[in-house]
């Protein structure tokens, strides 16, 4: 909990498959505040152009998606059973489809798109406008939420990262090799550091922390501490 009732807000960015989600979803349980993947907003997007024929052949045919961008509804619902956020595109449970790899091969040149962009952002920020939230994403320390009372970078080397994602893969019985993931990881860093619109970087203000060799409880530990020192929590 926060420390003294005021709204906390807390930004963590980072690569691809870094595991930024995992750690947010265990801080905000800890603290008991909000956790939003704005990833999976980006994802939302995507499969639904997908599945509205918006993209095809790999083109984007942006007319088509500015006009459906109007009837794509995000929403989070927390599921009690399994203790996490689901993520819903127009009423529809879309937690597992949206990780497709179909999704991750377009997500980023939707995400790069300045309209998309706008409208997620003013999404996400509507959302910490009321509530202590842990969000993550790219650009949350640099553009939704540029004065966040802590900022994390997250960073791995693309191959754990890869083999983390592979793993997750696997167990919902995709069929896919490391290299493919390699490839999706190291492309997806490329498009997101170099895009025009709110390029993936680190925030001045912003802690990196370096996970490849840390677990999930090393990682929290890192956070709280950082909350504790600034006396945040
Ligand atoms: O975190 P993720 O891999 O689920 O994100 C999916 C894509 O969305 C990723 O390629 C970059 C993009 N994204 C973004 O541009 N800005 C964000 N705040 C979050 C994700």
């Amino acid at each position: 909990m926060t420390n003294n009732n005021s709204k906390l807000v807390i930004a963590i960015d980072g690569y691809s498959s870094c595991g930024k989600s995992t750690v947010a979803k265990d801080l905000a349980k800890l603290l008991n505040i909000i956790f939003i993947d704005s990833g999976a907003m980006y994802r939302c997007v995507t499969l639904y152009a997908l599945k509205n024929q918006i993209i095809s052949g790999g083109t984007i045919n942006q007319n088509l998606l500015k006009d459906g961008l109007n009837k794509v509804n995000i929403s989070f619902k927390f599921d009690a059973s399994t203790k996490t956020n689901e993520t819903y595109l127009n009423g529809k449970l879309v937690e597992d489809e949206i990780r497709s790899l179909e999704v991750s091969n377009h997500v980023s040149a939707i995400s790069a798109l300045g309209f998309v962009r706008k409208k997620m952002v003013d999404l996400q920020q509507e959302m910490g406008k009321t509530n202590s939230i842990v969000m993550d994403g790219r650009d949350i320390g640099t553009v939704v939420f540029p004065e966040a009372d802590l900022k994390i970078f997250m960073t791995a080397s693309p191959e754990i990262r890869a083999e983390r994602r592979l793993k997750e893969y696997q167990q919902k019985n995709q069929k896919i090799t490391f290299e493919e993931v390699l490839e999706n990881v190291v492309s997806r860093d490329h498009l997101d550091e170099t895009r025009d619109e709110s390029p993936l970087k680190k925030a001045d203000d912003a802690i990196v922390l370096d996970n490849g060799h840390l677990d999930k409880e090393q990682q929290l530990n890192f956070i709280v501490n950082e909350l504790k020192n600034r006396k945040l929590i």
